[in-house]
C-alpha cells in the first residue's frame, strides 16, 4: 500500500464520514433558515407574506425531520471519529451534552411544529408540492400548548446553537486544534 493510501485511510478515521458531514451541513443550513424565518414570522401580522413564509418554514422544518430520520441511524452506525490528540475529559463531556441537546432539539422542534399545525387543523405543506398527512385530532387548546413548547424550544435552540458556534470558534482560534477539520 502506498504512503498516500495509508495517510488517507488513517485520516478518514479522524473525520466524520462523508454522509455524516453532508447531513451536518445540509441540516445546518435548513435549520438556521427555519429558525430565522420562524422568528421573523413571529413579528408579522397575518398577511399573505406571512402565509407564504410559514409555508417555507414548515417545509424546511419537515425536511429537517426527514433528514434526521436518516441521520440518527447513520450516527448510531458510524459513531464518532477518533481524536488525533485526545481532548480533556471535561471538554468531551461538554461536547457530548451539547451534541445530545442539539439532537434532542432537532427532533423536538419539527415534531412540536407538526403537532401545533395538525391539532389546529392547519396545512402542513411541502414547498407547494404536497401536504403531509395530518394525523392529529382537532384540538385547539392542545395545539396552543404544544405551540408554546415550540416557541420556548426555539429560544433554547438559539442558546445551544450559540454555544455550539462559540465552541467551534474557541477550538479553532484559541486551542487551534483539529475539531473543525473533523466536520469539513
Ligand atoms: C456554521 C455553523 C456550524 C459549524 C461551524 C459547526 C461545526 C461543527 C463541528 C466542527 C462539529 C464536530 C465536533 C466534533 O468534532 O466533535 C459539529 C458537530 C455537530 N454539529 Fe455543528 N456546526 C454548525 C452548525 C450546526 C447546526 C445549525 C446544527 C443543528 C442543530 C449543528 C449540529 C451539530 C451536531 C448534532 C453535531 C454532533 C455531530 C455528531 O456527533 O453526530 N451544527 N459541528
Ligand atoms: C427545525 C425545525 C423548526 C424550527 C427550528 C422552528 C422554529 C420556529 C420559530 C423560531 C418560530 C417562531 C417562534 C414562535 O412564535 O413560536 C416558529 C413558529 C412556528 N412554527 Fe416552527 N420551527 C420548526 C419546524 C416547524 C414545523 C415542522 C412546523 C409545522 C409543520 C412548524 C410550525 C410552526 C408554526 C405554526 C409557528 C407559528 C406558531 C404561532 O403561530 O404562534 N415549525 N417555529
Amino acid at each position: 500500500m502506498s504512503l498516500t493510501q495509508t495517510t488517507y485511510r488513517n485520516r478518514s478515521h479522524y473525520r466524520y464520514s462523508r454522509m455524516q458531514r453532508a447531513l451536518h451541513w445540509i441540516m445546518a443550513v435548513v435549520i438556521v433558515l427555519a429558525l430565522a424565518i420562524g422568528l421573523y414570522c413571529a413579528y408579522l401580522d397575518h398577511t399573505p407574506e406571512r402565509e407564504f413564509l410559514m409555508t417555507i418554514h414548515k417545509s424546511l422544518g419537515m425536511t429537517a425531520l426527514a433528514l434526521l430520520v436518516l441521520r440518527i441511524p447513520v450516527r448510531a452506525y458510524r459513531g464518532e471519529p477518533y481524536w488525533q490528540k485526545e481532548q480533556h475529559r471535561h471538554v468531551r463531556i461538554a461536547a457530548r451534552v451539547g451534541h445530545g441537546l442539539l439532537y434532542a432539539l432537532m427532533l423536538l422542534m419539527p415534531v412540536a411544529g407538526y403537532i401545533t399545525s395538525g391539532a389546529e387543523g392547519r396545512d402542513i405543506p411541502w414547498f407547494g408540492l404536497f401536504n403531509w398527512p395530518n394525523l392529529m385530532d382537532h384540538d385547539r387548546n392542545f395545539g396552543r400548548l404544544v405551540g408554546t413548547i415550540h416557541e420556548y424550544g426555539a429560544y433554547l435552540f438559539f442558546i445551544v446553537l450559540g454555544l455550539h458556534l462559540a465552541a467551534v470558534v474557541w477550538h479553532r482560534l484559541v486551542k487551534k486544534d483539529e475539531t473543525l477539520s473533523r466536520m469539513v
